[in-house]
């Protein structure tokens, strides 16, 4: 996959023919050997990949900086490239020169970055602040200098001058001369606007800090399109509504509501959003649509009960609160019933009586169900089989669930999950595996991964390591506790919205469990509110036990776990113990 391409690198014109998922740094370092521009993290974190992008806007060109590591190529057409070899032509620039001069160069390896995000600023403002300075460079780590000598050297440039323009910048040997002709040589460079094949379009790109990080090989591999063709950034104020286009990147966002005085209550959100060429890159919709528990926009259209409208840039095909993306905040039908989870209260027993007619009389409770109650097979085990849905003779663990409680309210169900009683023969509990494996009272027999002479492969090697590597539990700590909706459909069917990453795990469950077939089962998932690993097969409990109760009661039903009853009935990251025994030859 290749596309054509022409843009200006530093005062030359570029004609390529090249992947257009390749990322800027990689075509400036390989191909074009210049060298200036350093790869350190290749996520956008350090800056010392940074460029400048002029980009003609009317008769002006705008300069931006970016991460050239998280750039790809296809988004430079038609643009203005500046490496940090073309800033300084001849001899040392002034910014270069203050450096110098205040030991604010060490290795040197972080500098280019800093020049260039200085650069940046300075093209971009009238009159020096040391502070929006700083600011610009919040984005490039220095490892040696401690940022004292780069402080000081940022005061010495303040001291240069009174004010800034480009004219003044070239005659301050700022920037090199041709940068004059710049406008000129744009001009001559046809802006494509493709409006036509995107048809076949494997990935959608906007900023790419995301994509770019997540997966660059892979992009290589795939047709990307890049969304500034299709929609252009836009900013309107409509009915005291701002309007704001997905294409829209944040540094646009936060310019706009100052330049026009937007009375949003935004706070130091944007400056704490990564850093300036981040800002310069990353979009509002790349921010929404990536579905990362940390995108701060999100959170904050949330907060401002915003609403987003899913268009093709030709006709708005949905509107939505940005609420109503979450499985909690999905606006569930009226009459929809709640489910409570009753569980045990120990470690390891025998079940010697279960009473659930407390419960049952509940003013409210329309159902309580069993383990005999499954139509199925009681087993929601991922990979092993080794979970039952709702424990029947024995329980193995403190919050293991034993009965379902389907009620009106969330807080019948609770209440009546209280009036449940249950009479338990107490077992030896065993908490350490190693222990268990010993007294071979394991829940499964172990699973053996083997290949090769196992025993014959040592007397080969010259050098054997054994050991014992012990590493602790952990709690995923997703936000957005466990649970899920079910809703009865006409024909037997049931819809599951769940918060999980494993659709297809809980779609083969459920039809387990409740024997459906699987094309009776469909499962949604909206936005996770994290997850962590948390909600791969974690999360297919409580959307079987939602579905188990919409099966029966042929209502909606929602389960939502509290975040202490999240806590304490779902299995997290366990501690291992593992013994190593590894062979050299
Ligand atoms: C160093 C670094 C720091 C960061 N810091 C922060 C931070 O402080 N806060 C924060 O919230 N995020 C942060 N991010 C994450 C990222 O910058 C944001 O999520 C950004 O808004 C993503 O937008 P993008 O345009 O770059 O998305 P892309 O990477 O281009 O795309 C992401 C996803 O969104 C889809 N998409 C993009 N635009 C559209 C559209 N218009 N319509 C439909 N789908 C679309 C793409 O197809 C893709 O699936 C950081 C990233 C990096 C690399
Ligand atoms: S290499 Fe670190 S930001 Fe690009
Ligand atoms: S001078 Fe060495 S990393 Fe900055």
């Amino acid at each position: 996959m290749e596309s054509e391409l022409t843009f200006i690198l530093n005062d030359q014109v570029v004609h390529t023919k090249t992947n257009p998922a390749t990322v800027l740094l990689d075509y400036i370092r390989k191909n074009k050997r210049l060298t200036g521009t350093k790869e350190v993290c290749k996520e956008g974190d350090c800056g010392a990949c940074a460029v400048l992008l002029g980009t003609k806007v009317n008769d002006k060109i705008i300069y931006k900086t970016i991460n050239s590591c998280l750039f790809p190529i296809q988004k430079v057409n038609s643009k203005h490239v500046v490496t940090i070899e073309g800033l300084n032509k001849e001899e040392l620039n002034l910014l270069q020169y203050s450096f110098v001069e205040e030991g604010a160069s060490q290795c040197g390896f972080c500098t280019p970055g800093f020049l260039i995000s200085l650069t940046g600023y300075l093209l971009n403002t009238t009159k020096f602040d040391e502070n929006e300075a700083i600011n610009a460079i919040a984005g490039n780590i220095c490892r040696c200098t401690g940022y004292h000598s780069i402080l000081r050297s940022l005061k010495n440039i303040n001291s240069s001058f009174n004010a800034i323009s480009t004219e003044i910048l070239i005659n301050n040997k700022v920037i090199p001369e041709y940068f004059k002709e710049i406008p000129n040589l744009l001009d001559k460079i046809p802006i494509e606007k493709t409006q036509s094949n995107f048809e076949n379009t494997d990935q959608f790109v906007s900023g790419g800090t995301d994509l770019f990080v997540q997966q660059p090989e892979n992009l290589l591999t795939k047709k990307i399109s890049l969304i500034e063709q299709i929609v252009e950034p836009q900013i309107k104020v409509i009915d005291n509504n701002l309007i704001i286009s997905g294409s829209t990147t944040i540094e646009e966002l936060e310019f706009y509501i100052t330049e026009n005085k937007i009375n949003v209550k935004l706070g130091k959100l944007f400056k704490l959003f990564a850093s300036s060429p981040i800002r310069n890159s990353a979009t509002l919709a790349g921010n929404i649509i990536n579905a990362s528990p940390i995108a701060d926009f999100t959170i904050t259209l949330l907060a401002l009960n915003a609403k987003i409208i899913f268009s093709n840039a030709y006709t708005v095909e949905r509107e939505i609160y940005l609420n109503q993306l979450y499985k909690d905040d999905f606006v569930i039908p009226e009459g929809t019933l709640y489910a409570s989870v009753f569980t045990s209260s120990i470690a390891h027993g025998k079940i010697v009586s279960l009473d659930i007619s407390g419960a049952r009389n509940t003013q409210g409770v329309i159902k309580v169900l069993i383990a005999s109650d499954i139509p199925g097979i009681n087993q929601v085990g991922g990979i092993i089989q080794d979970e039952s849905l709702l424990a029947e003779k024995e329980v193995h663990f403190i919050g293991e669930p034993i009965a379902l409680v389907i009620a009106e309210t969330e807080e019948i169900a609770k209440l009546a999950c209280k009036k449940i009683t249950v009479e338990f023969s107490p077992l030896k509990v065993i908490t350490e595996p190693r222990e268990a494996y010993k007294m071979d009272s394991l829940i499964m027999p172990p699973k053996i991964f083997e290949s090769g002479d196992i025993s014959g492969a040592w007397e080969h090697c010259n050098t054997i390591v054994e050991g014992v590597v012990e590493s602790g539990g952990q709690e995923h700590l997703y936000l957005e506790t466990q649970g899920a909706v079910a809703l009865p459909k006409e024909a037997g069917e049931i819809k599951i919205i769940s918060s999980t990453q494993s659709p297809t795990a809980v779609q083969k469950v459920t039809s387990k469990v409740l024997n459906l077939p699987m094309n009776k089962i469909e499962v949604d998932v909206l936005r996770l509110g994290g997850a962590f690993g948390g909600k791969e097969d974690q999360a297919t409990h409580w959307a079987v036990f939602a579905a188990f109760g919409a099966y029966y009661c042929k209502k909606p039903v929602k389960l939502v776990l509290s975040r202490h009853d999240d806590l304490y009935m779902t299995g997290k990251r366990h501690p291992y113990s593992s013994d190593f025994k590894i062979g050299l030859d």
